[in-house]
């Protein structure tokens, strides 16, 4: 199965989820991949430990420009393996909103060579409708929609749910909905509406489990590692269990 992270708002928890999923899936014993496609490269800095010294041509910058080859990094997580991201990713809009080539299938061209290799396929994505996105989209089966509590972020919710429908008509018909995950939630009362309105709202596609807001994912971010390596009985990492269990029955 693959899966592209998404939402439209920053900092809802995207790249967090992608680590998440993919460190807790791969240490159930399954292969998985997981492809950074944010500038920003935070899904690679915490899991490649010698992020720093991957050349631009050793990550998703050569794919998406270039149309080489997806490199494919090992992890410290056993069965995990990562394309890491770039800096310059940022720069890659421009180049492909003049191309006239495919430029929203660049990735699913190469992740096509590979995906037999592995159970799950998770992409993190930047916090735009960029061509990046785009390039997600066309590549995925599923959409993962990231949503934390507030006006601004279920706002957002439009929009993306637009560009899906969008893709799928376009490049993707085999792309759908896998459901809105609300994290960082918390005991206020905006937490509470926003969790209410977003159930309303979008009633049967919001996902059962919901992500505590827990600083045990902040402080296992600061030493590069996963939740359930670094704290497996905080609230967060038995949160993210539930949602393996409810997506992957695993
Ligand atoms: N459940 C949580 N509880 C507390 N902090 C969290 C939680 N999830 C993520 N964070 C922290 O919040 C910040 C944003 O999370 P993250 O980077 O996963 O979001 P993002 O949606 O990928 O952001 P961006 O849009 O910039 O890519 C990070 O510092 C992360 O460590
Ligand atoms: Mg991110």
């Amino acid at each position: 199965m693959v899966i592209a992270v998404a939402s439209q708002k920053g900092g809802t928890g995207k790249t967090t989820t992608s680590i998440s999923l993919a460190a807790g899936i791969a240490r159930k014993g399954k292969k998985v991949l997981l492809i950074d496609i944010d500038s920003q490269a935070n899904a690679s800095k915490v899991l490649l430990p010698d992020y720093q010294k991957i050349a631009v041509g050793q990550t998703i910058h050569a794919t998406i420009l270039d149309n080489k080859p997806l490199p494919v990094h090992k992890s410290p997580v056993p069965n995990l393996e990562v394309v890491p991201a770039h800096i310059l990713l940022s720069n890659t809009d421009i180049a492909l909103t003049t191309a006239i080539d495919h430029r929203e299938a660049r990735l699913k061209n190469q992740l096509d060579k590979i995906r037999g290799q592995y159970d799950y396929v998770f992409i993190d994505c930047p916090p735009t409708l960029s061509w990046l996105t785009i390039n997600a989209f066309t590549a995925v089966e599923k959409a993962l929609v990231v949503v934390s509590p507030g006006y601004f972020e279920l706002d957002s919710i439009v929009q993306i749910t637009k560009s899906i429908k969008e893709v799928q008509e376009f490049f993707n018909p085999a792309l759908s909905l896998l459901g809105f995950l609300f994290t960082m939630s918390d005991p206020t009362i905006n937490t509470k509406t926003s969790l209410q309105i977003l159930r309303q709202t979008y009633t049967g596609s919001v996902l059962q489990a919901v992500i505590p807001r827990n600083t045990d994912i902040r402080d296992a971010h600061m030493v590069k590692k996963d939740i359930f390596e670094f704290s497996p009985n905080s609230k967060s990492a038995l949160a993210y269990q539930k949602l393996i269990k409810e997506l992957f029955s695993l």
